[in-house]
Formats: structure tokens, C-alpha cells, sequence
């Protein structure tokens, strides 16, 4: 048994250090039009989103560690895909504006940041002030009202 277990150890030592072979990593993007937008709103999105929706991630050292790498490759490939603040300026005025009602209604619902990611990073959790700025930037005023509140699932 013992001669087992330290086979089966070996053997998942040897896997996890030739997994680290396996090349997978987000693309090395150029930011073509980086988003202009008022600081309160950029320090939150820099702070809560740009690591998946941006040229420029910032990558943990375990993020950098295969299969985690592989998860958090795969994240900022799809995020960007969808919405890439580094490429912002590109789109038309209109695209923007459909575009900040998407981020309101994502961030409102809970559904951004990624739940996984917010385990990893506790700054990126956004609170009522900071819904409220991105509100402000998105042209809605006022604060949110307790009905959207209540629908936010919190992690
Ligand atoms: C850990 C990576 C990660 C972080 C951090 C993150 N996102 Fe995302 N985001 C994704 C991925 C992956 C998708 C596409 C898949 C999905 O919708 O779940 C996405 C999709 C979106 C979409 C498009 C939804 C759709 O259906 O087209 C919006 C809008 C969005 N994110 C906004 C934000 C905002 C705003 C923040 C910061 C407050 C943020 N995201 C933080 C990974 C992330």
C-alpha cells in the first residue's frame, strides 16, 4: 500500500511538471483605444475588471502555473472577446453606450466579476458606491434601488 501510494504521488509529480509544458496563455494584445473615462470609473474597472477584459492582465504567480494558468488563459481570452476596454475608443458611440448598460446589468446581477476570480481578490468586489459611479457613467442616476439590490446574489 505504502509502495502505492508513493507510486501514485510520483506519478501525479511527474504529470503536474509535464503539464507545465503545455503552452497555453492568453495572446499578447495591443491596446488599440483605451477607454476614456472619468478616474473614480477607470480605478474600478482597472481594479475589478481589467484583468480579463484588457491588453493588460495582471497575472499572479499561480496564475502562471499550469492547470490554473490554463483556467485563467481561457477566462481572458472569452472576456475580451466580449468586451476589451483597451479597444474601447474603436467602437461607435452608440456600441458604448449598449455597451455600459451590458456592464450595469452584469455588475448589478452579480454575474461580474466572475465569481472564481472575486475568491482570489477581495479588491475587486464592488460595493454600493461603486455601483453607483459606474451608474453615474452609464447615465443612469440615482442609486440603485432596493429591488436591484435584492436580486444581487453576492458571490
Ligand atoms: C476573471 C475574469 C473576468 C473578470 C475579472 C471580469 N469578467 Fe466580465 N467576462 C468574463 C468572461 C469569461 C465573459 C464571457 C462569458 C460570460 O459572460 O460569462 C465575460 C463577459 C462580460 C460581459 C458580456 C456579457 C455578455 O453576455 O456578453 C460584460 C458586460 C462583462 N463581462 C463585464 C465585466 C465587468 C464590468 C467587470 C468588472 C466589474 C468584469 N466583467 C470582470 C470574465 C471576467
Amino acid at each position: 500500500m505504502r509502495k502505492f501510494i508513493r507510486r501514485s504521488f510520483l506519478a501525479g509529480l511527474v504529470l503536474f511538471i509535464l503539464i507545465q509544458f503545455v503552452p497555453y496563455s492568453a495572446a499578447e494584445i495591443e491596446a488599440r483605444g483605451e477607454i476614456q473615462a472619468p478616474p473614480e470609473v477607470q480605478a474600478i474597472l482597472h481594479r475589478a475588471c481589467y484583468d480579463c477584459h484588457s491588453a493588460a492582465p495582471r497575472i499572479p504567480w499561480y496564475g502562471r502555473v499550469a492547470p490554473v494558468s490554463w483556467l485563467v488563459a481561457h477566462d481572458i481570452e472569452e472576456g475580451r472577446e466580449h468586451l476589451n476596454f483597451s479597444d474601447w475608443s474603436l467602437m461607435s458611440a452608440k456600441d458604448q453606450a449598449e455597451a455600459r448598460e451590458e456592464i450595469i446589468e452584469e455588475v448589478e446581477e452579480g454575474e461580474m466579476p466572475l465569481a472564481i476570480y472575486l475568491k482570489m481578490h477581495d479588491e475587486a468586489k464592488l460595493d454600493r458606491d461603486d455601483l453607483a459611479t459606474l451608474r453615474a457613467w452609464a447615465g443612469m442616476t440615482g442609486h440603485a434601488g432596493e429591488h436591484e439590490e435584492g436580486e444581487r446574489d453576492g458571490d
